[in-house]
């Protein structure tokens, strides 16, 4: 089922998420439903936040963005109830864009490694290093379920440029190939 997404300014982006109760009913169906709903939306990450759930669950599928010989580098998971224990290496910029900020795009600076910890859909535990691309989109969609966008990164004056298409946006006058929720 491809669930609507939601918009910037929408309050459930700016919430901090819950931790997930694994045993609750319907987990594994709301996971495949996210799926469905970020390939649906071309998306390489979807929190789920960002389908009006304050649930501390992301995706995150970098294979996507790799060539054929090099998709080994990437990784297609689901993290649940996630915690970033580091981050280190050096601080880049990079070009982000995100499902519920339709057509802005900025420069966000992020460290290039990270150590996280999450469980998967059997509760298994486990604490992982990334680096580049996949810790960048990895640290995007722990944001998401921190209550943070990565606008919140721009440089001022980049800001300023983008804030009345983000007032845009907040009143639904915005387009986009997949089903947006404003209200
Ligand atoms: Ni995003």
């Amino acid at each position: 089922m491809i669930l609507p997404i939601y918009a910037y300014g929408q309050p459930v982006l700016k919430r901090k998420a819950a931790p997930v109760d694994l045993s609750a009913p319907g987990i594994e169906d709301f996971i495949s439903h996210m799926w469905e709903t970020m390939y649906h939306a071309a998306g390489v990450g979807l929190a789920a936040p960002q389908v009006g759930k304050s649930m501390r669950i992301f995706l995150v599928d970098t294979e996507q963005t790799m060539k054929e010989d090099d998709k080994k580098h990437g990784i297609k998971k689901a993290f649940i109830n996630a915690e970033i224990i580091e981050e280190w290496g050096e601080l880049w910029s990079y070009e982000e864009g995100c499902l519920s900020i339709p057509h802005i795009r900025g420069d966000v600076e992020r460290w290039s490694h990270i150590a996280i910890r999450y469980t998967d859909l059997d509760g298994n535990e486990y604490e992982e290093d990334y680096e580049g691309i996949n810790a960048r989109v990895i640290q995007h969609e722990y944001d998401h379920i921190e209550g943070k966008l990565f606008t919140e990164y721009l440089k001022p004056l980049k800001r300023q440029l983008v804030k009345r298409k983000l007032d845009q946006i907040k009143k639904g006058k915005v387009e986009a190939d997949y089903r947006l929720r404003y209200v």
